[in-house]
C-alpha cells in the first residue's frame, strides 16, 4: 500500500501587473476549488506591456519575494509580459515551481492546429520578445509558422468595460483583419485581458481556434503540482482567495468582479 500524504493546504501564488491576471485566477479557481490563492496585482506600476525586460525582472523579483514570505508553495505569473521575460530568471531564482503562461499557450495551440499556422496577440512587449516563437520551436520540429500582432487598444477598452460595441469591433478589425489574411486557424490570445473580449476576436476570426492561455496555465498547473503532491485535494474545505494589490484597493476592487466573477478581500500590499 502506498504511504497516504497530508494535503498540501499551501497557497497557490498568482501574480499580474494588474487586474488582468484575475482571468487566470478565474481558471485555476476552476480547476482546483480547494486551494488557497493569493494573487498579486501590481497595480501602482501596471501597464508592464510596455516596460523592458530589466525593469520587469525587478517588479517579478519583489512580487514574488511577497509570495514566498506568504509561504505559497508555487507561483503562476498569470501576466503574459511578465511570462515572456521573467519566467527563466524567477525559476532560476526560487526553488518553488514557477508556471508561466507561454507554454501552456504554445502547448494548447499546437494540439489544436492543423495547418500549422498559430497566430499569436499580445502586448507590444510580449510580440516583441520573441517568447512565442521561441516556445514554439522549442517544442516542434520547424514546421509550424507563427503570425503576431500587438493589440495594445485592448488592455485599456477592456478595463474601461467595452468589451463589446462598434468601437471595439472596428479595433479588432484593424489589428485581426491582417493576420486573419495569413491564414492561420489558431489563434493565441497572449494577454490577460483578451479572454474578455473572446467574443468580439472570435467574430472577427471565424473560423479559427481560439487558444485561452487562462484556462491552459490551470491545466499545467494541475500537471505540475500533481506531479510535486503539492495538491490540496482532500483537504475538504473550499480555498479562500485574497488579492494584494500596490495602490489604492478601490479602483481594483470596482473591476475586479467582471474578471473573477465573484467578490473577494482586496488589501493594499508594499513591496520591499
Ligand atoms: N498583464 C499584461 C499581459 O498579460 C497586460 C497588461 C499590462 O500591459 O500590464 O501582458
Amino acid at each position: 500500500m502506498g504511504v497516504m500524504r497530508a494535503p498540501n493546504t499551501r497557497p497557490i501564488g498568482i501574480f499580474d501587473s494588474g487586474v488582468g491576471g484575475l482571468t487566470v485566477a478565474r481558471s485555476v479557481r476552476k480547476e482546483f476549488p480547494l486551494e488557497e490563492i493569493i494573487y498579486f496585482g501590481d497595480t501602482a506600476r501596471v501597464p508592464y506591456g510596455n516596460k523592458s525586460k530589466e525593469t520587469i525582472n525587478r517588479f517579478s523579483r519583489e512580487i514574488v519575494d511577497f509570495l514566498v514570505e506568504k509561504k505559497v508553495k508555487a507561483v503562476v505569473i498569470a501576466c503574459n509580459t511578465a511570462s515572456s521575460f521573467s519566467l527563466s530568471f524567477l525559476q532560476r531564482n526560487y526553488n518553488i515551481p514557477v508556471v508561466g503562461v507561454i507554454a501552456p499557450g504554445i502547448r494548447k495551440a499546437v494540439s489544436v492546429s492543423k495547418n500549422r499556422k498559430i497566430g499569436i496577440i499580445g502586448t507590444e512587449a510580449t510580440v516583441t520578445s520573441g517568447a512565442y516563437g521561441r516556445e514554439l520551436n522549442r517544442v516542434t520540429d520547424g514546421s509550424f509558422r507563427i503570425f503576431s500582432a500587438s493589440c495594445p487598444l485592448f488592455v485599456p477598452l477592456v478595463e474601461n468595460r467595452m468589451t463589446s460595441g462598434e468601437i471595439t469591433i472596428k479595433i479588432a478589425e484593424k489589428y485581426l483583419v491582417p493576420l486573419k489574411k495569413r491564414g492561420l486557424d489558431t489563434l493565441v490570445l497572449g494577454c490577460t485581458h483578451y479572454p474578455m473580449i473572446k467574443r468580439v476576436i472570435s467574430g472577427v476570426m471565424k473560423g479559427v481556434t481560439l487558444v485561452d492561455s487562462s484556462e491552459a496555465v490551470a491545466e499545467e498547473l494541475k500537471r505540475v503540482l500533481g506531479a510535486k503532491q503539492l495538491l490540496a485535494e482532500g483537504s475538504g474545505k473550499k480555498g479562500r482567495m485574497i488579492c494584494y494589490v500596490s495602490d489604492d484597493p478601490r479602483n481594483f476592487r470596482k473591476i475586479s468582479g467582471m474578471f473573477l466573477g465573484e467578490e473577494v478581500a482586496v488589501k493594499k500590499a508594499v513591496l520591499g
